[in-house]
């Protein structure tokens, strides 16, 4: 049986109705894997595109779960299926076999082009999922106000994009992201276009906006020392079709340096097995 169950809102251009915001998120919990229901789960899916000779296999019993307030990256080949996954998790595309279900949570999607209205201006983009769900303009203006300064762009609500930089236009997109009062946060390798100065500045915003709102994270990246800096685990997918190679618990503290010394020892470890996996599948 195939099945999506979750309310999902896009961080595109066509962003699309989604219920009015229940209570905010209480905070993240102390130990994320303590709660029972996780706030994804993955159970033995697959996914195949097309039929007969020109079908191609994106996915192939694939489980996985990530807890409540859980920050989980995702690595693997290029073409293993990373994005199709975030997709079947938002329920843009349906399952050939197996289930995914967010447990009807809020989801809420960022793609690696911010995917901004050029005519808005910023604080009209952030302000589009508010106006979806019918949040009144006194109480919208509050909103996009605060959730504006909350990615430390409070003087450039006026701005339209082309008039800001791409880390600006990116941290744009993940104010409209936080918008929708997610409670699940896919990701889809979201500053790969970003310089390290500038991504290394959006890695500590994220992670203190998810510190303190307490969603779960889905990220997908190409970067090892990315999802080590990041993630509470690190999720190895095959090459294609995609199947969980390895799950790594992340135990280092926080906040990590993308550069530390452990960060960089623990992403050598997993680097070696992507690596292998690479190789097994071009030898
Ligand atoms: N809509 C689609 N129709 C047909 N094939 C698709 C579709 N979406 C993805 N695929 C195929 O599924 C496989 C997995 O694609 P996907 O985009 O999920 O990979 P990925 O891991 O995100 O790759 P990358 O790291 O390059 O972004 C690829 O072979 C791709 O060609
Ligand atoms: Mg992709």
């Amino acid at each position: 049986m195939s099945q999506t169950d979750q309310r999902t809102s896009l961080d595109g251009p066509s962003p699309a109705p989604v219920p009015a915001p229940g209570p905010a998120p209480a905070g993240r919990p102390a130990d994320p894997g303590a709660s029972a229901e996780p706030a994804i789960q993955i159970t033995d899916v697959s996914k195949t595109f097309g039929k007969g000779q020109s079908a191609t296999v994106a996915l192939d019993g694939v489980s996985l779960s990530v807890a409540p307030g859980e920050f989980v990256c995702l690595i693997g080949a290029s073409g293993c299926g990373k994005s199709t996954l975030l997709s079947l998790v938002a329920g843009l595309e349906a399952p050939t076999s197996g289930t995914v279900s967010s447990g009807g949570r809020r989801v809420a999607f960022m793609f690696q082009e911010p995917a901004l209205f050029p005519w808005y201006t910023a604080a009209q983009n952030v302000a589009l999922p508010l106006r979806a769900n019918g949040v009144g303009r006194k109480e919208r203006q509050k909103r996009v106000r605060d959730l504006l300064e909350s990615v430390h762009l409070g003087g450039f609500a006026d701005k339209r994009p082309h008039e800001l930089s791409g880390g600006m236009r990116q941290r744009v997109a993940l104010a409209r992201a936080l918008a929708q009062d997610a409670e699940v946060l896919l990701m889809d390798e979201p500053f790969g276009a970003l310089d390290a100065m500038t991504r290394d500045l959006l890695h500590e915003l994220l992670e203190g906006i998810w510190r303190r709102q307490g969603f779960s994270v889905l990220f997908v990246t190409h970067e090892v020392r990315e999802a080590v800096r990041l993630g509470d685990r690190v999720v190895l997918l095959s090459s294609r079709p995609g199947r969980v190679l390895e799950d790594f618990g992340i135990g280092i503290e926080r906040p990590r340096g993308i550069d530390s010394g452990q960060t960089v020892e623990r992403a050598l470890q997993i680097k070696e097995k992507l690596n292998e996996e690479v190789m097994r599948h071009v030898s």
